[in-house]
């Protein structure tokens, strides 16, 4: 949860399976924030701060999935360390019937 003043500005969420041998190297994060709250920094700021709860907990790389158009988004994981390595050809499916690739990413801890 990232608290601005005591308000909920948004959330990040990192989820990994330690319990599966070959893959518990692996973690995906998310983050999302209300609009108001967007351009300070806070993005930055809470992806910095879940990359090292993540390697004290032991995961060596970060991966998440953006939409590709995500323009916002793109520059903010290029500039925390972020690195394509794959796309999802019509990963998403708006309410208005519109298809939108999704971009995976990566980061070593
Ligand atoms: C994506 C999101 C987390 C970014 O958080 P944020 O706090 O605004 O990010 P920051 O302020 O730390 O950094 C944003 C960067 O994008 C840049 N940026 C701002 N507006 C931009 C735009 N329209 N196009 C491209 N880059 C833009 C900023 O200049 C900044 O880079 P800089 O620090 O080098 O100047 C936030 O906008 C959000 O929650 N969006 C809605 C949910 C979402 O898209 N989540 C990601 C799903 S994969």
């Amino acid at each position: 949860m990232a608290m601005v003043d005591g308000t909920i500005a948004g959330y990040g969420g990192v989820h990994g399976n330690r319990a599966r041998r070959k893959i518990r190297h692996r973690c995906t994060m998310g983050i999302s924030l209300l609009e108001e709250y967007w351009g300070l920094g806070i993005g930055t700021a809470v992806i910095g701060y879940m990359a090292e709860l993540a390697k004290q907990a032991g995961y060596e790389q970060m991966e998440l999935l953006m939409v590709a158009d995500n323009e916002r988004a793109g520059v903010l994981y290029r500039k925390c360390g972020f690195a394509e390595c794959g796309r999802q050809y019509r990963g998403m499916k708006f309410d208005d019937g519109t298809y939108h690739d999704e971009i995976l990413m990566y980061r070593i801890l």
